[in-house]
């Protein structure tokens, strides 16, 4: 069994660990820390973990604890893991890191989009980009995991194939996200209210979201040259789900699009092509560790469309970082992570 210890266990992609890790068989959940809930059980704050954690309970962060366990994940605000990965890493135990700590290469390109240094910069030639439709062979060595967020998961997979085929013009990408609620996290925010967020959609971050440079980061690298993309995100009022619409125009116009999206993503357990002029629902991937993808080209013209849709709180989080645990451990890479979505 692999001794997991979650660090920041009371929000929202913590709980998600704890509800996937749950149903994992090599994998137990031995230490979850939270400051301002110490002492409280797991199963008395989140009813729907009694029968899986009847004796866990929330402990401050505790080196000692943490590096008792094989690995850590930290579902935390950014900057947490900048400031025990470290200590954790010295002593053998390995780190996947769900925030944004380890996501950009470059330190002083982080600091600038987060408004704070780089708090561990010696640790970024060791971290990963735990995306394993790109990076699974460097992930089976990694001992520090940065799983990419959540818009970046679902814009990256809608775009590599084309990408990576050099299809897509580098400097004519948009990409249209919305997002569910969860995506801001439990704490307590105006903007998180029902009253503000239902019946509502609305454009965010338009001037520049922090997920922009991990996005072009990553696309650029695929296509071995610097890529150009225009990001928008909005928030709608559903709690889980990621819709992003990208649009490209293919230098191409004769290739066979659907062909190369389903050959690209033929061995990937995770990543779903859907047939041709079937489109993605949330709903279909809610729960769910999957990405559905569908691509058009309307009305034969040179602008290609893509769907792509993933639960940001699974694919777009905690199970992705659970996909990386197994690939890290030498386990299927199925493990724990079958649950069909919820419809409805
Ligand atoms: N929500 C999503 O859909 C999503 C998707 C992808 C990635 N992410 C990223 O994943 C991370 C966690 O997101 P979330 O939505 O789960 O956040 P959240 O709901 O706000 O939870 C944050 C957790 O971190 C703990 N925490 C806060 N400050 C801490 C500190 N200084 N030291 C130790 N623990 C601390 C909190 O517990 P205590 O304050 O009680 O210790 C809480 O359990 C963020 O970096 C986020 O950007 C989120």
């Amino acid at each position: 069994m692999i001794k997991v210890a979650i660090v920041g266990g009371t929000g929202y992609t913590g709980v998600e660990l704890l509800r996937l890790l749950a149903l994992h068989p090599h994998a137990q959940v031995k230490v979850i820390t939270s400051r301002s809930e110490e002492g409280v059980r797991v199963a008395d704050m989140y009813p729907n973990l009694r029968e899986s954690y009847p004796n866990l309970a929330f402990t401050v962060p505790d080196a000692d604890a943490l590096t008792s366990c094989d690995v850590v994940f930290f579902a935390t605000p950014h900057g947490v893991a900048h400031s025990l990965a470290d200590e954790i890493l010295q002593a053998g135990t390995r780190v996947i890191d769900l925030s944004a700590d380890f996501r950009l290469e470059d330190a002083d390109e982080w600091a600038q989009w987060y408004g704070q240094p780089h708090g561990a910069p010696h640790l970024l030639a060791d971290a990963i980009y735990g995306l394993p439709e790109v990076n699974r062979d460097k992930i089976k060595d990694a001992r520090l995991i940065a799983v990419p967020g959540c818009y970046p998961t679902a814009v990256q997979l809608g775009l590599l194939p084309l990408v990576e085929a050099g299809l897509a013009d580098p400097q004519q990408i948009i990409a249209s996200c919305a997002s569910g609620v969860s995506g801001a996290g439990r704490g307590a925010k105006v903007g998180s209210l029902f009253c503000e967020a239902g019946e509502n959609m609305m454009a965010y971050g338009v001037k520049g979201h922090r997920h922009l440079p991990e996005i072009k980061q990553g696309l650029s690298r695929a296509a071995g040259q610097p890529v150009e993309l225009t990001f928008v995100p909005h928030l709608v009022p559903m709690i889980r789900g990621i819709h992003a619409t990208l649009y490209t125009t293919v230098v191409d116009r004769s290739v066979d699009l659907q062909a190369l999206f389903e050959q690209r993503y033929q061995n990937e357990p995770f990543v779903d092509v859907l047939p041709a002029g079937v489109f993605p629902q949330t709903r279909t991937v809610k729960g769910a560790n999957m990405c559905r993808i569908a691509v058009q080209r309307p009305q034969n013209g040179d602008v290609v469309v893509v769907m792509s849709v993933i639960d940001n709180l699974v694919k777009g989080a905690s199970g992705q970082a659970v996909q990386n645990m197994n690939i890290m451990f030498g386990l299927d890479e199925n493990s724990g992570l079958t649950t069909i979505a919820l419809i409805p």
